[in-house]
């Protein structure tokens, strides 16, 4: 059981802030240097940002989301210092702020949560524009709404935790795969967040890590927040789930996500459909955590959800010749496979889906 829950010893993952100047910065885990090194990056521009994004020095998609839309308040501000190159009058201004928040929303195709943070942001902008606001009050406006989206992104993990633990027995035993934790998110975590509420009443024995090809987000980054906050932690290789699986090990899988299909198919980490079809041939429930803002209902199925291609490089270090690499980030887990999907809102059967 967890007599040792120490949340109070995990980082804030990404948190806008101000400096003694009055000028805003962001503050980021560098996610690439964990777990050897917990390192804080701070920078007040917006396309390191979106480099730091595409590279996943700040990956998971409600971080992603916090920190998109902290790239384009940055814009702002640099746009009000004239340092964007963005010209002075309104459709000039207006023309530049709808080309930074696009190329912030094409850091990262799939999870649909980085789109809809920086569109609520720039929606924003153009909202305070036509209340006549200046670039510099646009600035400010930003940098509030972002301090708003990190609250709200917390406040809907807690949810999630509260209505997933409510599905745990006591003395479960939890397999996850890839990093849905507080890293992923502004603090706490949906996947671990219903681990975090539920070991908050001792109903975690034990929490199984898949390590997560090829770029390793549950090595490097579920057992170590996990080791961190005091959770019990065994770390497995990815294919070691259907064994662990076989001699009764898994009570449970909770797993996140990076969108939700309006049909309930779910697209998360590659690995993700495997580990659901392990779980189904063993009887095991297969639990969604994520928050409404990964919902899309704008794609009626999951054959509609955009999937991310990444560098042969992760799978293969040295290319080899005449080998070809085929390295998708994510893969969609068919809503039948899916016991319910559990959102701020509550714990849902994947065809009613409330959003
Ligand atoms: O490529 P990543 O590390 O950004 O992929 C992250 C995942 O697949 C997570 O499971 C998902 O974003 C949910 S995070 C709360």
């Amino acid at each position: 059981m967890t007599a040792n829950l120490q949340l109070d010893r995990l980082p804030r993952t990404v948190e806008l802030a101000r400096g003694a100047d009055g000028s805003a910065t962001l503050a980021y885990v560098d996610q690439r240097l964990l777990p050897a090194e917990l390192r804080i990056a701070r920078t007040r521009d917006w396309r390191a940002v979106v480099g730091a994004i595409k590279a996943l020095a700040v990956r998971g998609a409600p971080a992603i989301g916090v920190a998109g839309a902290a790239a384009v308040a940055l814009w702002a501000q640099q746009a009000a210092a004239g340092a964007t190159g963005a010209g002075t009058g309104p459709g000039a201004y207006r023309s530049a702020l709808e080309a930074a928040a696009e190329e912030v929303a094409g850091a990262r195709p799939t999870a649909v949560n980085l789109r809809w943070a920086v569109e609520r942001v720039r929606d924003g902008a153009v909202a305070a524009l036509d209340g006549g606001a200046a670039p510099g009050e646009v600035a400010e406006a930003l940098y509030d709404q972002v301090k708003r989206m990190e609250a709200e992104d917390e406040a809907a993990n807690r949810a999630i935790g509260a209505h997933g633990a409510a599905l745990l027995r006591p003395s479960s035993c939890v397999l996850t795969h890839c990093n849905a934790g507080s890293l992923a998110t502004a603090f706490f975590g949906t996947a671990l967040g219903v681990v975090y509420a539920a070991a908050a009443e001792g109903k975690i024995e034990r929490v199984y890590a898949d390590e997560t090809r090829p770029v390793g987000q549950g090595a490097r980054l579920t057992a170590w927040e996990l080791g961190r906050a005091g959770v019990p932690c065994t770390l497995v290789c990815d294919n070691m789930a259907a064994s662990l699986m076989a001699k009764g090990a898994v009570d449970a899988v909770v797993v996140g996500a990076d969108r939700i299909a309006a049909n309930g198919d779910v697209a998360n980490k590659i690995g993700t459909y495997g580990v659901a079809v392990l779980a189904r041939h063993h009887g095991i429930p297969f639990y969604v955590a994520a928050p409404s803002s990964t919902i899309d209902a704008s794609v009626a199925d999951g054959a509609g959800i955009p999937i991310e291609e990444r560098d042969p490089a992760e799978v293969l270090p040295q290319p080899l010749e005449g080998v070809q690499v085929w390295n998708p980030a994510f893969d969609v887990t068919p809503a039948a496979l899916v016991t319910r999907i559990v959102t701020e809102r509550g714990a849902f059967e994947p065809g009613g889906l409330v959003y």
